[in-house]
């Protein structure tokens, strides 16, 4: 795969082929270096500051309620459905209207987009795949559970489902190629939408059991090593290798392989970056088999393995964080991002605590992140997000990415290099470091900008209880990137920063050289605002509610 290349060759091999086709724009692709990733878009490094649109915002008539909220969004990128349904409403007549309307607008608003496959399987369900395909049980089988009754869900073992939903994902890819190569406006597609199965682990059909009789094939053998647990065999059945978790990765598999053929098909016709989407298993919760706490056969962090064997085709899954929970997102983003799989977050709740996570997300070197619901459809998924469908949903991402916005493509660019580290406040509140090479950075919340270091815990018993407005709930995070031996970017909100030295400066007394205040202007070059001194640094870095982009230099002395 591509995404495995040296990042130079590819590089060097983009230029040269697009000299060579005379083509405009070189086409999206996944490059890694030393087991961190980047998106590499019109020959650069982009970061993804998305936002995705609702469900059912896929039309024409409904588009303008998305663009005003990804402008407020300051996103760059919108992520949004293309229905099976809407694209193949009869058999075999293909409507792309729909995605025409996107595609043209998305380049009047100067917006990339990242195109999610509704077909076979949405949030599990069928329910945007076309009628025909919908009410037809014996020409696109549902699974079976093991009670011998129906599921809703449709078989992955279905041959004429594979084979209408990779007809249907191949006319699509080629007619992208046609009205977009030369704009290269959409930059991945998301293949199916958080796939697996809710209330059966897997298909027990006669086909299913078949299926399930076969040997686990090398390719998931030469990956996937049974859990501790298992005292399985080297080769054999699933439930000879597996055991007790045999079900779950059996359908894993099942449903992995229907996806790398859908996915293979279509980046034959036109190859973009494609990826899944997970709804998450509970990634503290010890392991165990499946036993109903989680869609089985979807990309859990437990069968990422599997899917990499079974779908190469794909390059990333992706974790939803739809549980706010900060030591759940910390675990989350750690299982998913990996050497063969770029941290990308393809959906995250809209709530304004998850705002906060971007600068963990960016820091830590993802290729993007997406919060869910941007648009003023007048729709709340709340608990999951945000009670507010208006201005004020859309704000706390807004800032964050305004910040961000002129430096994204110096930060992915940044990540990739190793440089950049995240921190978001943690629901305990309490500090956090990161070691940089030789410094070492201490994040505490809740400060005031004047005054020593206060411990805002109860139990801490400092007697302080007066916190800064605005600082109820955790919100406060920084992204960092290190750009020098003692020069350094950091954005961030809420937050103090103490810097150290470590490594070569441990033990060495030390202060700011400059903090400039300021923003990266169109060609990537630093344009200082103010310089902060006197008060402004006497107590750290604190940073304020309004995210805030500074250039650090220290000295020691
Ligand atoms: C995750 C799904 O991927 C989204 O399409 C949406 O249904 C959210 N859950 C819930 O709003």
């Amino acid at each position: 795969m591509k995404k495995t290349a040296n990042l130079l060759a590819v590089l060097c091999a983009l230029a040269f082929a697009s000299a060579q086709a005379g083509a405009a724009v070189p086409i999206p692709q996944l490059v890694q270096k030393d087991g961190r990733h980047a998106l590499i878009v019109d020959g650069r490094p982009y970061t993804v500051l998305g936002a995705q649109a609702h469900n059912s915002s896929n039309y024409p008539a409904a588009l303008h309620k998305v663009w005003a909220a990804v402008k407020d969004a300051h996103a760059n990128t919108l992520e949004i459905p293309v229905a099976w349904e809407q694209l193949e409403p009869a058999e075999g007549k293909f409507d792309f209207s729909y995605v025409d309307t996107l595609v043209a607008q998305a380049r009047q608003h100067k917006v990339r987009l990242v195109l999610l496959w509704f077909g076979t399987w949405k949030n599990t369900g069928p329910q945007y795949a076309p009628e025909w395909v919908r009410f037809n049980n014996q020409r696109f089988p549902r699974m079976v559970g093991k009670d011998g009754k129906n599921s809703y869900c449709l078989s992955p073992l279905g041959e004429q489902t594979l084979k209408a939903d990779t007809r249907a994902f191949t006319a699509l890819m080629a007619h992208l190629k046609t009205i977009d190569e030369a704009h290269r406006t959409v930059i991945m597609v998301q293949v199916e939408n958080e796939v697996g199965t809710y209330g059966t682990v897997r298909d027990f059909s006669p086909m299913g059991e078949a299926a399930f009789r076969q040997p686990v094939p090398a390719a998931v053998l030469a990956r996937k090593k049974a859990p501790p647990s298992v005292a399985g065999a080297a080769s054999g059945s699933w439930s000879d290798v597996y055991g007790a978790y045999a079900d779950e990765y059996f359908h894993a598999y099942a449903v992995a392989s229907y996806i790398e053929q859908v996915a293979r098909a279509g980046r034959a016709v036109y190859d973009l970056p494609m990826f899944v989407n997970n709804a998450l298993r509970d990634p503290l919760e010890p392991m165990a088999p499946w036993k109903g706490n989680f869609a089985s056969g979807g990309p859990t962090f437990d069968v990422i393995d599997i899917y990499k064997a079974a779908a190469p085709h794909i390059d990333i899954a992706g974790p939803d964080l739809y549980s706010p929970e900060s030591a759940k997102v910390d675990a989350t983003l750690g299982l998913f991002q990996r050497a063969d799989n770029a941290l990308f977050v393809p959906e995250m709740g809209n709530a304004p605590g998850y705002a906060r996570y971007i600068y963990q997300i960016l820091g830590r070197g993802a290729i993007g992140v997406a919060p869910f619901g941007i648009d003023y459809a007048e729709y709340t998924n709340y608990p999951l997000g945000a009670k507010a469908t208006d201005k004020t949903m859309v704000e706390p991402f807004g800032r964050i990415y305004a910040a961000f916005r002129p430096m994204a493509q110096l930060w992915a660019q940044w990540s990739l290099e190793g440089r950049t580290h995240g921190i978001a406040e943690s629901d305990a509140r309490t500090p956090q470091s990161v070691a940089l090479k030789n410094w070492k950075v201490t994040a505490s919340f809740r400060q005031w900008q004047f005054g020593p270091v206060v411990d805002p815990r109860p139990e801490a018993g400092t007697g302080k209880q007066d916190f800064p407005a605005g600082t109820e709930s955790p919100n406060g995070g920084a992204a960092l990137a290190q750009i020098g031996e003692n020069e350094f970017i950091v954005i961030g909100q809420r937050v103090r920063l103490a810097f150290e030295g470590s490594g070569a400066n441990a033990g060495k007394p030390s202060m700011y050289a400059r903090v400039e205040e300021g923003h990266f202007d169109a060609a990537g070059k630093w344009v200082m605002e103010r310089n902060w001194n006197g008060d402004q640094t006497d107590w750290g870095i604190n940073l304020p509610a309004s995210p805030t982009v500074l250039k650090i230099r220290m000295g020691t002395y």
